[in-house]
């Protein structure tokens, strides 16, 4: 199946999330391993949608650790409440940030990101793991990007769960 994956062609994000999603369904189908699963949901986010960084953090005993992501090396562990990943395990909810410079506490694995997007995935009423994208350009993300990228953590969470045996409350 992964042979198959196609690249959108073209600038339109909301075409681009449309052609990608149901490919990373397919991808998914069938494979029960969370670990290959994150894989290739970042690698299929990286190269078909052409973001800088995707990938994940894994929350373990309460901080997030580097999971599988496609994009310059990051850093590996982020305590609850720092960075943008840190403030999006500690509210429990999704944050798009125009401008990393402008939010407290950004943490920069890379000069180039400029703008970023965090959904986290809640299982049994606790985040258990971040999806983290960042742009080399500002002003990135909307509310597009938000609505197809919660409809993809909800995927995640049920992933998560055949995973876990753990039941998702959303
Ligand atoms: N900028 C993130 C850290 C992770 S990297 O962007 C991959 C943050 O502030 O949480």
């Amino acid at each position: 199946m992964a042979e198959n994956f196609i690249i959108p062609s073209g600038e339109n994000r909301k075409d681009a999330y449309e052609s990608v999603l149901p490919q990373i369904e397919s991808l998914i189908a069938g494979e029960p391993d969370l670990t290959a699963n994150l894989a290739n949901i970042a690698a299929a986010l990286k190269y078909g949608m052409n973001f800088f960084w995707a990938g994940f953090y894994l929350v373990k005993e309460g901080e997030l650790v580097l999971g599988p992501f496609q994009g310059p090396v990051a850093c590996t562990r982020i305590a609850e409440g720092r960075g943008v990943c840190g403030h999006a395990l500690k509210q429990k909810e999704a944050v798009i940030v125009p401008d990393v410079n402008l939010f407290p506490g950004h943490i920069a694995c890379s000069a180039e990101s400029k703008s970023e997007i965090v959904i986290p995935a809640i299982v049994d009423g606790n985040v258990v793991l971040v999806l983290d994208i960042d742009s080399d350009r500002p002003d990135d993300f909307d509310e597009t990007d938000l609505a197809y990228l919660t409809k993809l953590i909800r995927l995640v969470e049920g992933l998560y769960t055949m995973q876990t045996g753990k039941k998702v409350t959303v």
